[in-house]
């Protein structure tokens, strides 16, 4: 069955960029000049993508008037002959067919994603996280989607990370199956160092087959104390297959510090009208 639904989980409460995110979602910090979610939702559409659910929560209301129309603004640009951000603007609006419901609780991913349920139905679906920022041609849910089609079952994103940083994600036991292709014999959710199958990290990208339901209806609280997408995905390991395809191209974790600056740095250089000016810049500083 082909992928046309995506659920988008926006509903943590982005600790690692307070105060910042104190009274605005993390998804919605710009990364240049568009909100990050703006990125995840673009990637989503130009994967193939018609339908998309966003998973938000409480202090979340400015995701909703994002992707909704504003006539006054519009009016306004008008008014004044601003047309080409006119047209930035309503794009935004016509993007996709965008749907949201409230997480009431932050139970964690895998709680989130219970929530998606009667949205997805029983079609295979994708997850986009809405902090992930990620950067590939061709885009990569549509790698993970063409996966899918070639091998059924589960299809995750994955990266090298440092050793020392594996206890942030979760780690995948592969066995490759071709070039970037493995097939997953055992995923962990932050796992200690020493304890770790490998260095290959999930990133925030996954097509799921809507049995995962069951498996998150069954698990309990895992790492954190929270419902881990990444535990029913262990489980689903007893009936259903689990495929990772390595990334190739950038991603940008916009939750961390670091992660957020270095996106707003390349994601300028990718833009004409700032690059020159932003080298420069950069180059002198001591
Ligand atoms: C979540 C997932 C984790 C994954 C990570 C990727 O963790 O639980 O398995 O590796 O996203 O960004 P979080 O970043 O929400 O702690």
């Amino acid at each position: 069955m082909r992928v046309r639904k995506a659920v988008i989980p926006a509903a943590g409460l982005g600790t690692r960029l307070l105060p910042a995110t104190k009274a605005q979602p993390k998804e919605m910090l710009p990364v240049v000049d568009k909100p990050a979610l703006h990125y995840v939702v673009e990637e989503a559409v130009e994967s193939g993508i018609e339908d998309i659910l966003i998973i938000t929560g409480r202090g979340k209301r400015a995701i909703v008037d994002y992707f909704d129309a504003y006539p006054e603004l519009e009016e306004h640009l008008e008014r004044s002959g601003k047309y080409d951000v006119l047209e930035e603007i309503r794009k935004i609006t016509e993007m996709a067919n965008i749907f949201y419901v409230r997480q009431k609780a932050p139970r964690g991913l895998g709680d989130a994603i219970l929530y998606a349920k009667r949205f997805v139905d029983d079609e295979p679906f994708a997850v986009l996280l809405g902090d992930d920022i990620i950067l590939s041609n061709p885009p990569c849910t549509k790698t993970l989607i063409e996966l899918h089609e070639e091998f059924g079952g589960n299809v995750i994103a994955v990266e090298e990370v440092e050793v020392e940083d594996v206890s942030r994600y979760g780690i995948v036991k592969p066995e490759e199956i071709r070039e970037g292709v493995y097939r997953v014999l055992d995923i962990v959710e932050k796992p200690r160092v020493d304890e770790a199958p490998s260095n290959l990290a999930t990133m925030g990208r996954y097509i799921l087959t809507p049995k995962i339901f069951d498996y998150l209806k069954k698990i309990g609280p895992g790492y954190g104390g929270e419902i881990q997408l990444t535990d029913a995905l262990r489980v689903s390991l007893r009936d259903t297959t689990l495929h990772a395809y390595r990334l190739r191209g950038r991603r940008y974790d916009i939750g961390d510090k670091f992660g957020y600056i270095i996106a707003n740095i390349e994601l300028a250089l990718m833009r004409d009208e700032l690059r020159d000016k932003l080298l420069e810049y950069l180059r002198s500083i001591k």
